[in-house]
Parts: structure tokens; C-alpha cells; sequence
């Protein structure tokens, strides 16, 4: 079985977060293959699509929304979920729920799970604009991955995908 994750990420975090879950879902005996969402050019071979995205400004980042578009027609005939890293505070642990773009486009690909993970950002990798978004929407910097929290949902997907294909489903 072979699972396909791929993020949108614009500093890099979302992207660490996505290694995690490959590596987690891999515990499992699935195959799992890192790819950006720009550089697919199909979806055969994948039996399953693990699909995340940071957030900006209460969306999701436009590669990650391209490609919701671009395979919505055959994402769900294979199992996906989808997850966003965003909260630079404790409130994702406290469950919260992922924008509501990204759950509209999670309905449209029919995403299992639409699961909204803490953030990472470090005043030092952003460009001056983004650090006064940053200061008006009173968000501060720092690292809020729960990483038990991500290996957790990693494990469920995992679990979800190999019932999935069961032959007593
Ligand atoms: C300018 C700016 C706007 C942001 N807007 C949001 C937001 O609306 N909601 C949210 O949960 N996080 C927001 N964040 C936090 C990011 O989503 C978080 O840092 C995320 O981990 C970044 O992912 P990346 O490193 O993969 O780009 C914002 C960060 C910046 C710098």
C-alpha cells in the first residue's frame, strides 16, 4: 500500500510536520512518498493522500487549494485527509477546528479527517510585512507542534486506511 503526502508550506514548518506523519504512517507497513503538490503529475499508484497546508490570514496557502481543485474529480476514489498547521498557541490542542476553507475544500475531496495542528513561526525567517500581519493580529512567534498530537493522528490514519482496504470491510 503507498500513500501520497503533500503540503503546501510558505517557511518550511508544515513541511516538518508532513515528515512526521510519512514517517509515523510508514511505522505501519504503508509506503509513503513526500511529494510538493505542484510536482504531481497523477495520482495512480497511490492508494491513499494525506494533503495539509499551513494558514495564512485564515486560509489555506494557494498551492494547496490548486490542488484540491485540480484532483478534486479523483481524490475521492482513494481515502484522503487533510490537515492545517496554524495556531501559534495551544488552541489547536484544545480542538480547535481547521478554517472553514479548509474544511469546505476537505468536503470537496471528501477528507476523512480535516485535522488543524499548532503552528511554528520565528520572527527571523519573515519578511517585514508578514511581521506587522503578525503584530496586528497579536499572534506570537514560536513553536506550538504538538508532535504526540501529530503521531497520534498519523497512527488513526494509518489504522483508517488499512481497515479501509480490509477484505471483511
Ligand atoms: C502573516 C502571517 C499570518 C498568519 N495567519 C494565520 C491565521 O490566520 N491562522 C492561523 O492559525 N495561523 C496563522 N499564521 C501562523 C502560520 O499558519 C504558522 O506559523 C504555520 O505553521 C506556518 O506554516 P509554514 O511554516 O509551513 O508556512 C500566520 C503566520 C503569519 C506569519
Amino acid at each position: 500500500m503507498k500513500a501520497l503526502i503533500t503540503v503546501a508550506s510558505k517557511h518550511g514548518s508544515t513541511v516538518e510536520v508532513a515528515r512526521a506523519i510519512a514517517g509515523q504512517i510508514a511505522q505501519h507497513g504503508i509506503e509513503t512518498v513526500l511529494l510538493a503538490p505542484e510536482k504531481i503529475t497523477t495520482l495512480e499508484g497511490f492508494d491513499a493522500v494525506v494533503v495539509g497546508s499551513g494558514i495564512y490570514s485564515n486560509k489555506v496557502l494557494p498551492a494547496m487549494a490548486a490542488f484540491c481543485y485540480r484532483w478534486g474529480e479523483q481524490l475521492p476514489a482513494r481515502p484522503v485527509y487533510m490537515f492545517c498547521s496554524g495556531p501559534l498557541d495551544s488552541s489547536a490542542a484544545a480542538a480547535g477546528q481547521s478554517p472553514y476553507e479548509a474544511r469546505h475544500l476537505g468536503k470537496r475531496i471528501g477528507a476523512r479527517s480535516v485535522k488543524l495542528f499548532g503552528g511554528c513561526m520565528e520572527l527571523s525567517g519573515l519578511r517585514p510585512v508578514e511581521r506587522a500581519l503578525m503584530r496586528m493580529s497579536g499572534v506570537k512567534a514560536g513553536d506550538y507542534r504538538d508532535w504526540d498530537g501529530v503521531r497520534r493522528w498519523a497512527d488513526w490514519v494509518a489504522d483508517d486506511l488499512l481497515a479501509w482496504r480490509s477484505p471483511d470491510r
